[in-house]
């Protein structure tokens, strides 16, 4: 097996730094808190934390309005707490990966300060500024992703700005090589301080078409869809020369040794791994979310598992995603006794697996009405379901009051069953779901085939998914049943033989002798280790 870097090797997991822990009483978590839960991390057995954006902001969009891409939001700490988090994280021998906003600053930002102050400011071209149409509206009709027209207008200087998102964020124009270079000062700056990578948050827009030309009607678009879903953003977003770009970035995150370029990409499988770049300079991980939209059949998921597989380039390595900050939570989307499932999956899968906080003890969604929402995708759109809150509500630690998150009033509601749904009562049982996390990625470590053998599928029949994971040292066959019934007898390709190493139901005798086929009880996954090779 040749030789696997760490992110290769390891588990992601990602931290919405507002909701894991406040130390200061003010409700709302801070970098001393993600400092005080490592050991947890470690007990856990993840290799590395992506940390949201924690810089100074005025958190229109909570940390991803940036307003000085070097420093930490007193909210958050200060250099002195981050440095303090990164040597004690380092000294676990944990990763710290930060969450880089390249494509659009805060309007706070004293570049856009400057940007807007005239036409002739030397920063006016940092940004994206242009012309009315002949009736005064808009430029053209890109929209927000979070409602509205893309393009404020600014009287003082008579052009508009595009925001891809919030007016409150206006666009970088990465045409501009002063940006451009500013940019990566960035990077190189929070890379001295021991920073081991970067998640890019929208790396597939920061190249617009050059003659911004309209957006092609989306003929799927319907009613109660959010506005963004008017067009095919095809002229916005995902352009050809974004990768020259990126492969800029990754030539300085590759000045400093061993660290990873991560990028977020919303996109079919087809556009997403052009992310990797044509000769793989570009990102080491483009994020790849097929598993959050999925539906969770076994054809399904076969499928998609083998288009994935066969589309990443040659050296370029696979990744895998339940959910995130912006997605509603695994265990809400699926319910509870498949998320036991999903958890086998995600970590059985060929492809670095990134977990989001709170996932491991199976939070779900809190629900939060329209008229308490924090997230301004919500307060723009409301009533639609787009809003993002549900999903970063505080971490449940134990059943003291509000979860052992503050001493405080939590800036999010804690969910009502934190007293029973917390990280102290699963400790106490192997058989929960954080003790399955645990033990999967034990096994993870145990086994190199599980995160460096190839992949094959065996069935995929109805609702039940069987797939080996083969090196030259090991082989190892994975069986999920889908559903909430029984499935009996299970066909296994000839000469089958192994022992089960773990099982979703934890009453399953590890050691359990495999042979040519195997029952599986309702919403029941297995992994066997094989005697030998098919
Ligand atoms: C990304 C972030 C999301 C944010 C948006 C704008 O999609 O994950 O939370 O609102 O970018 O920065």
């Amino acid at each position: 097996m040749a030789q696997t870097q760490w992110w290769q090797r390891g588990i992601f997991y990602q931290v919405y730094p507002r909701s894991f822990q406040d130390t200061n009483g003010d409700g709302i978590g801070d970098l001393d808190g993600i400092r005080a839960r490592l050991d947890y991390l470690v007990a856990l057995g993840i290799d590395a934390v992506w940390i949201s954006p924690i810089f100074p902001s005025p958190m229109a969009d909570f940390g991803y309005d940036v307003a000085d891409y070097c420093g930490i939001d007193p909210m958050f700490g200060d250099l002195d707490a981050f440095d303090r988090l990164i040597e004690e994280a380092h000294a676990r021998r944990l990763k710290i990966v930060l969450d880089f906003v390249p494509n659009h600053t805060s309007d706070q930002h004293p570049w856009f300060a400057e940007s807007r102050a005239s036409r002739e400011n030397p920063r006016r071209d940092w940004y994206i500024w242009r012309d009315p149409a002949p009736d005064g509206g808009p430029p053209n009709n890109w929209m927000s992703n979070f409602g509205g027209p893309a393009w404020t207008y600014d009287p003082a200087s008579g052009q508009y700005y595009y925001h891809a998102f919030l007016t409150q964020q206006p666009d970088l124009n990465w045409r501009n090589p002063q940006v451009r270079a500013a940019m990566h000062d960035v990077l190189r700056f929070w890379m001295a301080r021991g920073v081991d990578g970067f998640r890019v948050d929208v790396i597939w827009h920061l190249m617009k078409d050059a003659n911004f030309r309209d957006n092609p009607p989306n003929p799927e678009y319907g009613p109660g869809d959010a506005d963004i879903r008017r067009f095919l953003q095809t002229r916005s977003t995902d352009q050809p020369d974004v990768h020259a770009i990126i492969a800029e970035l990754r030539a300085v995150i590759d000045e400093y040794e061993d660290r990873v370029l991560i990028g977020e990409i919303y996109l079919p499988i087809d556009r997403l791994v052009a992310y990797y770049g044509e000769n793989l300079e570009g990102a080491h991980l483009p994020f790849n979310f097929q598993l959050i939209h999925a539906s969770w059949s076994a054809p399904r998921l076969a499928e998609l598992i083998a288009d994935y597989d066969a589309a990443v380039p040659e050296g370029g390595w696979p990744n895998w995603v339940l959910g995130n900050h912006d997605q509603p939570r695994i265990a809400s989307r699926i319910g509870a006794r498949r998320a036991r499932v999903a958890a086998m999956l995600l970590l059985t899968l060929r492809g670095t697996p990134t977990m989001y906080y709170g996932d491991e003890i199976g939070m779900e969604n809190v629900p939060i009405a329209t008229e308490d929402a924090h997230d301004p995708w919500e307060k723009n759109e409301p009533g639609l379901g787009l809003g993002r809150d549900p999903e970063r509500t505080p971490m449940q630690w134990d059943a003291s009051p509000n979860a052992g998150f503050t001493n405080g009033r939590p800036w999010l509601p804690l969910a009502a069953d934190f007293t029973t749904r917390n990280v102290a009562v699963q400790l106490e049982q192997p058989a929960s779901l954080l003790g399955l996390y645990r033990d999967l990625i034990a096994l993870r470590r145990a086994h190199p085939v599980l995160h460096a053998g190839t992949y094959r599928k065996i069935t995929a029949l109805g609702d039940v998914l069987v797939f080996l994971r083969e090196s030259a040292e090991e082989c190892v066959l994975v069986a999920l049943n889908l559903a909430g019934t029984v499935q009996d007898d299970i066909p296994l390709p000839p000469g089958t033989q192994g022992r089960v190493l773990l099982s979703t139901e934890p009453d399953r005798p590890r050691e359990e002798r495999v042979e040519g086929h195997l029952s599986l009880r309702p919403h029941e996954g297995v992994i066997v280790a094989l005697d030998a090779r098919l």
